[in-house]
């Protein structure tokens, strides 16, 4: 399978996993003509089964995120959060059923499948790439030089100005923060592998530029979040809009893993999370959902400013014209 030929529109909805990505957000993509992919990441393959299973036909792609290793438990900032008066849960670590993802992306392979946090082995790669195109999500020439040596049939580009989590392979990588059209340029110079572009896109200007510096489509996430087809809790779209948050920084406090989103009073008072994923994303996960905007993770791009709340097929018009 080749990404080209499903690819459809030049702008992509992103993978958006911990509630914006719907079926129905991929369907509306979907209608309109873009491709869209289902998040699979904290949720079972039973779970990503129907949701891949009430998508139909339409062409469509499935995002995992490739497991690391357990880190040192972070027991000090757990317990400093529940000092803090935070409700926590324990820090654990999984896999997050990688193994049963695996098997089903086998038995019933969606069009396209990308991968991110990490490289998964040549084997899976080959065996996945029978029936679906495998893209690998890379944040620098580094990480692109090991996703072509598996094979990937292309690779998710992710610049620093993305919102959510970097996709970079190992969790104490620092982040790298060239401008994204520098670094589709710079992976571009090591390989002919297909590229889609990610990270701070907000208008048809941005989409353009980076189409022009090499890329075959530009995976947009933030531009859907206040959709109304996107499962995006209401406090959360209503922040994106809010003139009180006026900058989008990225920050360990909520997950233990580089993340960018707008910057709150908890980012501004947990400067200092050590580096552990899942663990830390477990352990706040009460916190994050009790619903409070200066406590929760408002994860955005650097393009928030730009997102309406408008329907998928509106942004996907305002984003290609
Ligand atoms: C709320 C949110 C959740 C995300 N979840 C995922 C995910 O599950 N898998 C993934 O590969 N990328 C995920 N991303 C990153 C996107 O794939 C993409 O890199 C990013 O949205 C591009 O930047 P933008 O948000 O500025 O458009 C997420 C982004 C956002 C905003």
């Amino acid at each position: 399978m080749d990404l080209r030929d499903v690819l459809g529109r030049a702008v992509v909805l992103a993978p958006m996993a911990g509630g914006p990505t719907t079926p129905e957000l991929v369907l509306a993509g979907a209608d309109a003509g873009a491709l869209g992919f289902l998040a699979a990441a904290y949720r079972t393959a039973d779970q990503v089964r129907a949701e891949m299973a009430s998508l139909g036909r339409v062409p469509y792609g499935v995002n995992v995120f490739v497991p690391g290793h357990p880190a040192e438990p972070p027991t000090a900032y757990v317990e400093r959060l529940r000092s803090e008066g935070f409700d926590v849960a324990e820090p654990t670590w999984d896999d997050d059923h990688w193994d049963d993802k695996i098997e089903l992306l086998l038995a019933e392979p969606p069009p396209v499948i990308t991968f991110t946090f990490g490289c998964p082995d040549h084997d899976v790669v080959e065996a996945l790439q029978e029936r679906s195109a495998v893209g690998i999500t890379v944040t620098v020439p580094e990480e692109a030089a090991l996703a072509v040596a598996v094979g990937a049939s292309f690779l998710c580009v992710q610049g620093h100005e993305a919102g959510a989590h970097r996709g970079t392979f190992t969790n104490a990588a620092v982040p790298d923060a060239r401008p994204l059209p520098q670094l589709l340029a710079d992976i571009r110079a090591g390989t002919d592998l297909p590229l889609l572009a990610a990270g701070g896109v907000g208008t048809a200007e941005d989409v353009r530029a980076l189409l022009t510096a090499g890329a075959i489509g530009v995976q947009c996430g933030t531009a859907f979040l206040r959709c109304p087809e996107a499962g995006t809790r209401q406090v959360w779209k209503d922040a994106l809009a809010e003139p009180r948050y006026t900058e989008t920084v990225v920050t360990r406090a909520f997950s233990g893993r580089p993340a960018r989103g707008l910057r709150n009073r908890f980012i501004d008072d947990h400067p200092d999370a050590p580096a552990a994923y899942p663990e830390i994303n477990k352990a706040t996960r009460p916190l994050r959902a009790a619903g409070d905007p200066e406590a929760m993770s408002l994860w955005a791009g650097t393009g928030w400013r730009s997102a309406e709340a408008r329907p998928v097929a509106e942004v996907l018009d305002r984003l290609s014209s």
